[in-house]
């Protein structure tokens, strides 16, 4: 039986014999509703987790990148900069992408690379070398899986762009692939590094929110600058065969790492809702002449989950519409409030402010922000160890402001020292998955789901969230 027959009969199940509360006062009517259970595969014998996988040190980190589109010169670019890293190969479809971003390595002084392109399998050529170290996936979100699994297979660690799943069955194909190979399978999800995310987090582990009840992010990001740019129009072609949230993980990341989402909680259940797809079906008449009316994802969806601990999460998508681009970054915690878009602000109790990063703290207020230069304050003193290396490099390079260079330096740097990656293949699985578990929530009338433990029960091993350093 497929996912999505299971998931239909054990709807079907969890529906029957429901009784509606019909009375507010009735203190026995205690309903639950049942969420819809997606099948969970049994880890293969033999195999084991990959929860704070090590790999042997790398003195050199030698890279092949497959997709230069839009987005992947950009990381090359990135790693000309970052010590103790060889690019080796340069694999794209269009022979003219790979030509261009060798020129970025000509300009930096650098060996030009092999070049691979002509096909959408020719990346197997990348992966077949044996002097390549690490496989980074920037292509169409279809083809992230199977390039990572093949370089998985072909004893390379894989980084991919986000999502790095677009279902469920990737999802586990690639965490069976990790475990069995043990090797790193990291999503390259950069916002979990942007400087406000990062020094609210180190403030969060400090303990200055108090107990973090709730957490909400998004993707909201007109793009209609860039419909036209996707090759073969994969992503409107993608948002028009699907439903759930297909882009979640910039919002999604950063609230999942402030509740050390399996790493001593978990995701539990999820709703989602849509609103109707209305420019979504005028972009497929713009660019494919076709009418539209098939289009399947609707322009704002809202997932919202509940953790094991009894956390909330809000996750929102809109990609279509004209709004202020905002990755929504909230937090609420029985001490404090943190706040990215529109305006980066923080709320505290007052006692939660260390008198020596601000003086006259007995003036702040729990119901209104901090005045900004408190908030400076605040963020200087708490500035996550990372952005205190390599912030100002970080900002140099670019990408993003800084935060992309951050991503690709602490990958190498965890690969250089043979430390546990900053993400994992299960981080990945959890941040991919609200894709395809919202469109079932959706086309069941918004019903709860589960959540797989993609761990399958190592979800509670390691406390807490942590960056790993050289001791
Ligand atoms: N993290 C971020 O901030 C961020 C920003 C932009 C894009 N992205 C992600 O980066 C990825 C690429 O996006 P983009 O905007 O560059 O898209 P794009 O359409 O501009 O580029 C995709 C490239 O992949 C190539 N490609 C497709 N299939 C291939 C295959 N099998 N082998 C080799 N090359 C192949 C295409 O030829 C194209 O050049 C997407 O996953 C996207 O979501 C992430």
């Amino acid at each position: 039986m497929n996912v999505k027959n299971l998931c239909l009969a054990v709807v079907g199940f969890a529906l029957i014999g429901l009784t509606a509360c019909t009375s507010k006062n009735d203190k026995t009517c205690q309903n639950e509703v049942k969420p819809i259970e997606v099948a969970v595969p049994e880890r293969p014998a033999g195999q084991q987790d990959v929860i704070q996988l090590t790999t042997p040190k790398l003195d050199t980190v030698r890279v092949g990148f497959v997709g230069l589109g839009m987005r992947g010169p950009g990381a090359v670019q990135r790693w000309t900069h970052i010590p103790g890293t060889k690019i080796v190969a340069l694999c794209d479809v269009e022979p003219d992408r790979v030509a261009k971003a060798n020129e970025i390595l000509v300009k930096a002084g650098l060996p030009k690379a092999a070049e691979y392109s002509g096909s959408t399998e020719v990346y197997k050529e990348l992966c077949d070398r044996d002097d390549i170290d690490i496989v980074y996936i920037a292509t169409d979100w279809i083809h992230h899986a199977p390039i990572a699994i093949y370089a998985m297979e072909k004893g390379k660690h894989a980084a991919i762009e986000v999502p790095a799943a677009t279902s469920l069955q990737e999802c586990w194909d690639l965490i069976n692939t990790s475990e069995r190979t043990r090797k790193h399978c990291m999503m390259l999800e950069n916002c979990v590094y942007d400087f406000f995310e990062l020094t609210t987090l180190n403030m969060a582990q400090k303990g200055l929110f108090g107990d973090i009840l709730h957490v909400e992010g998004s993707y909201i990001h007109n793009l209609s600058d860039f419909w036209g740019d996707y090759w073969n129009n994969w992503r409107l072609d993608f948002n028009r065969k699907h439903k759930g949230d297909v882009y979640a993980t910039h919002g999604f990341g950063p609230a999942c790492q402030l509740l050390n989402i399996h790493r001593g909680d978990r995701l539990k259940t999820l709703v989602a809702m849509e609103s109707i797809p209305a420019t979504g079906p005028e972009l497929v008449k713009k660019y494919s002449n076709e009418d539209g009316s098939d289009f399947k994802n609707g322009d704002h969806t809202m997932t919202i989950m509940r953790t094991e601990k009894g956390k909330t999460i809000l996750i929102e998508h809109d990609v279509m519409n004209p709004r202020p681009y905002s990755r929504m970054y909230q937090l609420t915690g029985t001490k404090g409030f943190a706040n990215k878009y529109p305006v980066e602000q923080y709320c505290f109790m007052p006692e939660q402010v260390d008198e020596k990063v601000v003086p006259n703290h007995e003036n702040l207020s729990a119901h209104s922000a901090v005045p900004v230069a408190v908030k400076d304050a605040m963020m200087q003193e708490y500035k996550h160890p990372i952005h205190q290396e390599i912030e100002e490099i970080a900002k140099q390079v670019g990408g993003h402001g800084g935060m992309d260079y951050v991503m690709d330096y602490r990958l190498v740097y965890c690969l250089r020292n043979g430390l546990p990656l900053d993400m994992d293949v299960y981080d990945l699985a959890e941040w991919s998955c609200v894709g395809e578990l919202g469109a079932i929530s959706i086309e069941n009338g918004s019903a709860p789901v589960a959540v797989p433990d993609f761990t399958r029960g190592a979800w509670n091993k390691v406390d807490g969230y942590h960056h790993q350093f050289v001791k």
